[in-house]
């Protein structure tokens, strides 16, 4: 199969990257280069708001894999016409681009942060979206643009929703990178842990090359025009998470309190029996494992 994934130079797009190309061929695209030897050669320069840029490289692609999204919350605040701009007109610039090449199949990423504050946990896949960021608006708008562009003009589709993931490859100079990334940044730097209020809140976490593989199943499945969450199905309190942190870090380190983080969200946690079901996946590294591997 010849894979094209948007977002190449990205966390999830570099893991992409390494699995799909031991048996495939691929072509990464991104506004930015990699910063993976490994990747330099698949990893073209490529705009998915700029369909001139991207088109010609979707030459007898069979299926794309849409990483490429503005991904931070607090961005989307500050600049909802750019988040719109890259995560929503970008995502129909590259629907369009599929139709033209001939492309069989996208796989959208999309995101938990569609769900918002969660009616019930685990969150299935027929909760209803209401999200409280722009991000979380543009992503849940895509999904719909995804799902009627398929209906109306035959693209087969997945989206695929991940919890929080994390892995070594985020970037930690980015003030918005996640708990984990921050926890770790933290200790390796000798300063306490910052818990956001009371620390009870739940986060539902998975390794980045866990996504990556279900990302895969779906790009390589049988099952079409389905959503997915991708998660582990465990709630992990950030107090818990802390202390995870304690345990591994080379450095002794403290816990600390700060004020909580307004419009946090309480419990995000998925429901995962879908995504076994249909494409038998269950994510393979443990948060322990994942931890250590941070360090
Ligand atoms: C994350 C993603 C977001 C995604 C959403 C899906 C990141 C940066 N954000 O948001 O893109 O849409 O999941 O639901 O990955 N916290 C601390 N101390 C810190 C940092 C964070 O206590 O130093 C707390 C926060 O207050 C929050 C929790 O940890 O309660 C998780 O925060 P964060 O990793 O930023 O991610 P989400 O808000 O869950």
């Amino acid at each position: 199969m010849k894979i094209a994934v948007t977002g190449a130079s990205g966390q999830l797009g570099s893991y992409l990257l390494d699995e799909l190309s031991r048996k495939n061929e691929v072509v990464g695209l991104d506004i930015r280069p990699t910063q993976y030897a490994a990747h330099k050669a698949m990893v073209q320069r490529a705009d998915v708001r700029k369909p001139k840029t991207v088109t010609s490289w979707l030459k007898d692609v069979d299926a794309v894999i849409h990483c490429a999204a503005q991904v931070s919350v607090e961005n989307s605040i500050k600049d909802p016409m750019g988040d719109l701009d890259t995560n929503l007109r970008g995502t129909l610039c590259m629907l369009e681009a599929c139709k033209e090449m001939g492309v069989r199949r996208m796989v959208y990423i999309s995101t938990a942060a569609v769900y918002g504050d969660p009616i019930k946990v685990p969150i299935d896949e027929s909760h209803p979206k209401r999200p409280k960021s722009f991000y979380g608006a543009s992503k849940a708008s895509a999904e719909d643009y995804v799902r009627v562009f398929s209906e109306t003009k035959g693209l087969e589709h997945m989206i695929i929703r991940p919890f929080n993931f994390y892995s070594h490859r985020a970037d930690p100079a980015n003030p918005y990178s996640g708990v984990i990334t921050r926890f770790v940044n933290m200790a390796v730097a000798g300063k306490p842990l910052t818990v956001e209020g009371d620390g009870e809140q739940t986060r539902d976490f998975l390794h980045a090359t866990d996504v990556s593989a279900m990302v895969i199943k779906a790009a390589f499945s049988n099952v079409k025009n389905e959503t997915l969450n991708c998660g582990s199905g465990k709630g992990t309190s950030i107090n818990q998470l802390a202390e995870a942190v304690v345990r591994v870090s080379p450095k002794k380190v403290k816990i600390v309190h700060i004020a909580p983080r307004l419009g946090d969200i309480r419990h995000s946690v998925a429901e995962v029996s879908k995504a076994k079901e249909l494409l038998d996946f269950a994510p393979q590294v443990s948060l322990d494992e994942g931890m250590a591997s941070m360090f």
